[in-house]
């Protein structure tokens, strides 16, 4: 169970590069002044030239292409005709597309203009947990050694870790087993195996992690108002270690 063929990863890594490669293009669009509705907009046309479809858009009944979450807004932000990027936010792009009936799944936070200095901290040392968490994933490891490794960093840095969401398993469907907590202790949780394809997605408060959500139904904000980013990759687990499959890095 949770065990990719290897014409299946063929088919998540297609879908993983253009998802990656549609996160990168949207992020260079952000700009004060725009509404969130523009940029979805714009993922869109990117969707639609590269012949993918959005994996979340109708996901028990999403309404959004992406998800665009703004400062205290932790993840899955509606895009809005009346929500405008501001100097010094930073912007949690969230994009899954199915290409091929596969899903690639991915995230990045970004700063639009100039961001405080604490703000780019928690960008950094929330990218920073996203690497770390992934270089622990090799076959044979548990779903808490890459927890630990990304709560133990995050909380070092004096920030905390989000409980309630997690990252998860990732094929035909944007959701299968195992859950990948951010959180956890080494040794314990699901062991990973050979060929099992992962997404990673550490979200990291500047405050508390306890949570809310808005009465859109979706968009789940800090409940302390504090700032929140996020990272994700769709990681494929192999027998001594991981290939990011949402690597654009060698285009
Ligand atoms: N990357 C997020 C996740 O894996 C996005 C899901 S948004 C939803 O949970 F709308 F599809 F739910
Ligand atoms: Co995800």
């Amino acid at each position: 169970m949770g065990v990719k063929r290897p014409d299946e990863i063929e088919k998540i890594r297609g879908a993983g590069k253009v998802c990656k490669k549609i996160l990168f293009e949207i992020s260079s669009v952000l700009q004060a002044g725009k509404t969130t509705f523009e940029i979805a907009k714009f993922a869109e046309l990117l969707m639609e030239k590269e012949k993918v479809k959005s994996a979340f858009l109708g996901y028990r009944g999403y309404p959004g292409v992406i998800c665009i979450s703004i400062n205290e807004e932790v993840v899955h932000g509606i895009p809005s005709k009346t929500r405008y990027l501001r100097n010094g936010d930073i912007v949690s792009l969230d994009v899954g597309v199915i290409k091929d009936g596969y899903i690639g799944d991915c995230a990045i936070t970004c700063p639009v203009g100039e961001i405080d200095s604490e703000k780019k901290r928690l960008i950094e040392v929330t990218k920073k947990s996203l690497e770390l968490g992934i270089s622990k994933v090799k076959a044979g490891c548990r779903t808490g050694d890459i927890g630990w490794e990304i709560q133990n960093f995050v909380e070092k840095e004096g920030f905390n870790v989000v409980r309630d969401f997690a990252g998860h398993g990732v094929g035909k469907y944007l959701h299968e087993e195992p859950d990948v907590p951010n959180f956890g202790h080494r040794g314990k949780g699901f062991e990973l195996k050979e060929n099992m394809v992962i997404a990673i997605e550490p979200m990291v408060n500047m405050g508390k992690p306890d949570l809310k959500i808005l009465a859109d139904g979706w968009t789940v904000v800090t409940m302390d108002g504090l700032p929140s980013a996020h990272f994700e990759d769709t990681v494929l687990v192999k027998k001594e270690g991981f290939e990011v499959l949402t690597d654009i890095s060698d285009e």
